[in-house]
């Protein structure tokens, strides 16, 4: 195995898009930020030297951490953020994973722009259980603010209103052919007749789930989340914030150039969206350009309509697990959680301009109803590991899990959530079931659920609200897909486990930032095992504090 060193300087870097010139925090003056390449088995030791004016971590999305959680990233959750002017060296090692992650900041938004791949090969001298590509492309998508992102989520924190919209989707940080002033700076993926190639598809969006499409191609998917999947074949995937899925394509078309084009899948109801369409190009070697490229525009595939849940669901439902898979079955933990929007009354005390929400309220969001406030003086794990108190409590949620219904038809004071810091306790190696159900409160929408620290089972997902009765027949515990993120559908459930076998501190999301703004977080902590190989390591002497 090998150690690799890379230096993350982050800073304000002139960056043109759209027309117009902005001063975008950058990671080495890139945007997007660089790709990381490993062997599972390696590790990764990142300096991140922080000479942006805002406060930063770095998060390794998906990344197990495997006692390494004061390198996990999420500020005051595993680490206090690194100031302006300082700097902390995260350190891990890829211990089972192979395919497609990524990495981004995980303060405030910074991570509309602050983001990259982490590509993780076979472990050495192991091959994919696919034939080997000719070449392999990361694809991430992206959303592209006209605007200083910081600003667009401060804006909304200060008024209690929805934050603007974004302006454009992006291929590898390029909105593309369709977006003004774009167009000659669309992303080229080279293909060559006969070739099978491998694309690594993150959605490094901030807010918005996409359909990602091609023309004329077919993808075949075999890994998301940096798990192998059955292979499968489908011509439009759906990725909520925070997945990633990996996709071979043939060049088994007449040489050309086609797009590759993504655009919102929305399931929230009567909410604006940005409903614009990013595009790059794939281009066959044998197509030589200029001369064919001035003729003819690439050919446009067909993407699904905005709000279609069929298509989302089919490609979800799809997955399956490659390799032999043991999904717990005996449950220490049966948990429930609702996740969805809420809008609190404006206390007294407020200034009208922060209640700009509808009727005079303010958008948050929560998980059985507790609206997720995150500490400013200590990490949770700080806080944890040296016994400080009055930072967390121990008793999510605050009282038993409210019978919420799917239709949002709930009284009108559970639409109005409790702020607290409330963490679950975990044993080391204990097993959970978590139901995930959309509460629809406000709007039905699709939450990309992200779990920090794990990999876990999506055992069943389905519509309406969960029935603990009859619903259980449609688990599967023989091959699930195992991912960190999981897309809750929209105006209904999702069915995940795990065994708690990674002592720390653990935050789970909703992977649409404006999400975590308004509380749609809890934590777990897991609690240290026996031995060594179970004990979380001691913090490393750089870390920052607050
Ligand atoms: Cu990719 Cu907590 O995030």
């Amino acid at each position: 195995p090998t150690v690799h060193h890379h230096e993350f300087v982050v800073q304000a870097t002139k960056v043109k898009r759209l027309c117009k010139t902005h001063n975008t925090i950058t990671v080495n003056g890139m945007f997007p930020g660089p790709t990381l390449e490993l062997h599972n088995g390696d590790s990764l030791v990142v300096k991140v030297v922080n000479k942006a004016r805002y406060n930063l971590t770095i998060h390794w999305h998906g990344v197990r951490q495997m006692r390494t959680g004061w390198a996990d990233g999420p500020e005051f959750v595993t680490q206090c953020p690194i100031r302006p002017g300082g700097s902390y060296t995260y350190r891990f090692t890829i211990e089972g994973q192979e395919g497609t992650l990524w990495w981004h900041a995980h303060s405030s938004w910074l991570r509309a722009t602050v983001y990259g791949a982490l590509i993780i090969y076979p472990k050495e001298g192991t091959s994919y259980p696919f034939p080997k590509p000719k070449r392999e492309t990361p694809i991430l998508l992206g959303e592209w603010w006209d605007a200083n992102p910081i600003d667009v989520v401060r804006e909304a924190t200060r008024t209690g209103a929805a934050p603007n919209i974004s302006d454009a989707y992006t291929i590898n940080g390029q909105p593309g052919d369709l977006y003004n002033c774009s167009s000659k700076d669309t992303v080229i993926v080279p293909i060559g007749s006969g070739e099978t190639n491998l694309l690594r598809v993150i959605n490094a969006a901030l807010n918005q789930p996409l359909f990602f499409t091609i023309a004329n191609h077919k993808f075949t998917v075999v890994g998301a989340d940096a798990s192998y999947l059955k292979p499968f074949t489908t011509s439009v995937i759906m990725l909520g914030p925070g997945q990633t899925t990996d996709v071979l394509i043939s060049g088994d078309q007449p040489p050309a150039r086609y797009y590759l084009a993504a655009r919102a899948y929305q399931s929230a109801q009567n909410a604006p969206f940005d409903n614009t369409t990013t595009t790059a190009i794939l281009e066959y070697n044998s197509a030589p350009c200029p001369a064919k490229c001035l003729t003819s525009k690439p050919i446009m595939p067909q993407l699904p309509a905005y709000n279609d849940t069929a298509t989302a669901t089919a490609f979800s439902q799809s997955q399956k697990s490659l390799r032999k898979v043991e999904v717990p079955t005996k449950i220490d933990h049966s948990l429930f959680f609702t996740v969805g929007l809420g809008l609190n009354n404006c206390p007294k005390n407020f200034r009208a301009r922060r209640c700009q929400g509808p009727n005079g309220t303010r958008f948050t969001a929560s998980m059985n109803n507790v609206s997720f406030v995150f500490p400013s003086s200590f990490s949770l794990l700080q806080a944890y590991k040296q016994n400080i108190p009055g930072v967390f409590t121990t008793d999510f949620p605050a009282r038993p899990p409210v019978n919420f219904d799917f239709t949002g038809n709930v009284s009108r004071s559970l639409w109005q959530p409790v702020p607290g810091t409330k963490l679950y306790k975990l044993k080391y190696g204990e097993s959970v079931q978590i139901v995930l159900q959309d509460t629809s409160i406000v709007t039905p929408e699709n939450h990309p659920i992200h779990l920090h620290g794990y990999d876990f089972y999506i055992v069943a997902e389905g519509f309406g609200n969960f029935n603990p009765k009859t619903d259980r027949a449609k688990f599967n515990l023989v091959d699930p897909p195992m991912r960190n993120t999981a897309a809750v559908p929209v105006n209904g459930w999702a069915v995940i486990r795990f065994v708690a076998d990674n002592p720390g501190v653990w935050l789970m999301h909703c992977h649409l930032d404006v999400h975590i703004t308004w509380g749609l977080a809890m934590a777990f902590i897991v609690e240290d095992g026996v031995g060594e190989l179970q004990k979380l390591e001691s913090p490393p002497l750089d870390l920052p504090i607050c």
